[in-house]
C-alpha cells in the first residue's frame, strides 16, 4: 500500500500569497522592510518562527506579550482572507490527482505547518479527500523535521519508504528526504532543487505518473 501526503499552504490551495500579505501588512506597520523573496523563508514555516525571523531581519527585540499580540494580529489579518475562500482557489488540477487517488482507495493525508489547515479544508470542500490531517496544532518539531510526515504515515499505516509528498516549500521537501519519503516539488527547480522531481504545478502531472507513484517499490534514486 502506498500512502500520499500534501501539504497545504501553496500545494492543495493559493494561501501562500496571504501569508505574504498579512506578514506584509505587519512588517510595513513595524518598519521591517519584507518583499516576496524574503516571504520564501516562511514557507512551510510556523507563524511563531516566522515572527522570530521577521523581528531578527528588523534588530527588533520585544517583550513577550508584545510579541504574542503580533502573532495574533497577523493571524487575524490572515483569517479576514481565508474567511473568504471558496472552491475557486484550490490550485489548478489539484482536484484532478485527489479525485484519481480517491477511486482508486489510495491512503491521503495533509501535512501542514498551519493551525488554520482544517477550517481552510472545510472551505474548499476537500475535508472528506484526507484519511489523515497533521496540522500545526500536532507537531512539536517543525518541518525540515521530519516529524509532521512520520506521524501521518503512521496513521495511514503506511511505511514512510512508500509514501510520495508534495511540497512547495524548501523546509517540506527536506523533511520528506528527512522522512525517507519520495519528495515531489511544486513550484520553482532553483527553488527545490532537493526534490526527487519538481514541477510547476498539478497542470504538468499527468495521471500515468501518479499511478507509476501509486505502483513504486521503494524510494527511487534520483535520475
Ligand atoms: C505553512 C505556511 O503551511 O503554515 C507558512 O507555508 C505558515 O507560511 C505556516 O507560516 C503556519 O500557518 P498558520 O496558518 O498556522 O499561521
Ligand atoms: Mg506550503
Amino acid at each position: 500500500m502506498r500512502g500520499f501526503i500534501f501539504d497545504l499552504d501553496g500545494v492543495i490551495v493559493d494561501t501562500a500569497k496571504y501569508h505574504y500579505f498579512a506578514w506584509k501588512h505587519l512588517a510595513d506597520e513595524l518598519g521591517i522592510s519584507f518583499t516576496e523573496k524574503d516571504n520564501e523563508n516562511f514557507k512551510g514555516v510556523s507563524r511563531k518562527r516566522c515572527l522570530e525571523i521577521l523581528l531578527e531581519m528588523g534588530n527588533k527585540e520585544v517583550s513577550t506579550e508584545q510579541f504574542d499580540r503580533w502573532l495574533a494580529e497577523k493571524n487575524e489579518d490572515y483569517l479576514q482572507y481565508i474567511s473568504k475562500m471558496n472552491a475557486s482557489e484550490i490550485l489548478p488540477d489539484v482536484p484532478k490527482v485527489l479525485n484519481y487517488l480517491k477511486s482508486k482507495n489510495i491512503p491521503m493525508a495533509l501535512g501542514s505547518a498551519s493551525k488554520n489547515a482544517r477550517p481552510i479544508l472545510e472551505k474548499v470542500g476537500l475535508l472528506s479527500y484526507f484519511d489523515a490531517i497533521v496540522d500545526g496544532t500536532a507537531v512539536t518539531r517543525a518541518k525540515p523535521d521530519p516529524e509532521v510526515f512520520l506521524i501521518a504515515a503512521d496513521l495511514l499505516n503506511v511505511v514512510p519508504e512508500h509514501c510520495v509528498v508534495f511540497e512547495d516549500a524548501l523546509a517540506g521537501i527536506e523533511a520528506a528526504n528527512a522522512a525517507c519519503m519520495l519528495s515531489i516539488g511544486i513550484g520553482e527547480a532553483e527553488v527545490l532543487s532537493e526534490a526527487d522531481r519538481v514541477f510547476r504545478d498539478f497542470t504538468e502531472i499527468d495521471l500515468d505518473f501518479i499511478e507509476q507513484l501509486t505502483q513504486m517499490e521503494h524510494k527511487p534514486r534520483k535520475s
